[in-house]
């Protein structure tokens, strides 16, 4: 069993609430509970790379409970074994494969396990250190809750509070001029954040990935809806939402990114598409990265402390390279490389997606 002195912290991926949570929760447990060492890395990867850890001491971890972000910083495009070292003359990216600078890192600082809290990028990411040899545990979150192997992951509540805090906004415009909202909400390729927002604001019509929709029945359910009482629309439309037999809008392509696909733009195609089709007036908010922003909520931070202090024991029971979850409301563990690079999508029957039926919420299928 591996004997640990020393851990490491770090945060890997897009920010989401409830990350300081989760270094809080780590490091203090880690202190008090096993008397461990704890230091932070910098930036996720890239910081292991570069050899950028700093010392999380009882100081450093407190007062960081309610702040959004992460201390640590993060990143989403360096993996150990795809390091951006430069440019060629042409512009290329060069890559180049780090893992024996990141050991050197861990072996420099003396650091015994890696604690990664990240999602299913980040994992994938550490995949090639496990492979190295060296023990590693995984800490869910992301605002997607798209992680294999746990039912939430950390950030998501407060994301969704977002979406449904904009949605529940959007309707007193819909309702004064008689529009249809189209508000555009992340998830990537999957529809937890906009069916969650929008099953909790009443949305009129929710778009998600998992349920392609045929745009001339969105028409036509804000048509009718037109004729109806309110006169207005809601649509809560996923960032990676698209029509049968279509694609999804890109909004860019970064291939110095460790997933080059930038989604972004299907709310303009819906809003447009609606305004040229049945005249009415028709506008498009996208949240964007506000739905990251600003603090957890309490079930965050209680999911991110809960997660950390379950992770931390997982370590001192020698279970290494697991990540720590969630199922059917009790701590679970999976092994990091069977949810690494794979993604938690909304079946089709989901109860969600019932609910949301049977009070009449157009899906566009
Ligand atoms: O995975 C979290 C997420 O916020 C997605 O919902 C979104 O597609 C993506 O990250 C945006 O990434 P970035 O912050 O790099 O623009």
């Amino acid at each position: 069993m591996t004997k640990i002195n020393r851990i490491g912290i770090l945060t890997g991926g897009g920010d989401c609430p409830g990350l300081n949570a989760a270094i809080r929760g780590l490091g203090k447990s880690a202190i008090y509970e096993h008397g461990w060492e704890v230091v932070g890395i910098r930036d996720g990867y890239k910081g292991l790379v570069e050899n950028r850890v700093v010392e999380l001491g009882l100081n450093e971890l407190s007062g960081i409970l309610t702040q959004g972000g992460t201390i640590l910083g993060t990143n989403n495009r360096v993996s150990p074994d795809r390091y951006l070292e430069g440019k060629t003359d042409s512009g290329d990216p060069i890559f180049v494969n780090a893992v024996d600078r990141c050991i050197a890192t861990l072996e420099e600082h003396a650091i015994d396990i890696l604690f990664v809290v990240g999602g299913d990028g980040t994992f994938t990411c550490t995949k090639p250190l496990i492979e190295a040899g060296f023990p590693c545990i995984g800490v869910p979150k992301t605002i997607d809750n798209d992680i294999v192997g746990t039912e939430l992951t950390i950030g998501f509540t407060t994301a969704a509070r977002i979406g449904t805090m904009a949605l529940d906004r959007l309707h007193s415009t819909g309702n004064s001029h008689h529009r249809v909202m189209v508000c555009e909400l992340m998830g990537r390729n999957a529809g937890w954040l906009t069916l969650s927002s929008g099953l909790a604001s009443g949305a009129d019509v929710i778009l998600i990935p998992e349920i392609p929709f045929d745009m001339q029945k969105i028409c036509d359910f804000v048509e009718e809806r037109r004729e109806g009482k309110s006169g207005f629309s809601i649509i809560a439309c996923a960032e990676g939402a698209k029509p049968i037999n279509g694609t999804t809008v890109v909004e860019k392509i970064d291939p110095t990114r460790a997933d080059p696909i930038h989604l972004g733009g299907i709310g303009s195609v819906v809003a447009n598409t609606i305004e040229e089709r049945t005249g009415i007036e028709s506008r498009i908010t996208t949240l964007g990265h506000i739905q990251r922003g600003g603090e957890p909520a309490a079930s965050d931070r209680v999911l991110a402390t809960t997660f950390a202090t379950a992770a931390i024991e997982l370590a001192r029971a020698g279970e290494m390279n697991k990540m720590i979850g969630l199922q059917d409301g009790h701590i679970a563990t999976k092994d990091i490389l069977s949810v690494a690079n794979k993604q938690r999508l909304v079946p089709n029957n989901h109860r969600f997606v019932k609910a949301a039926k049977a009070v009449r919420t157009c899906f566009g299928d």
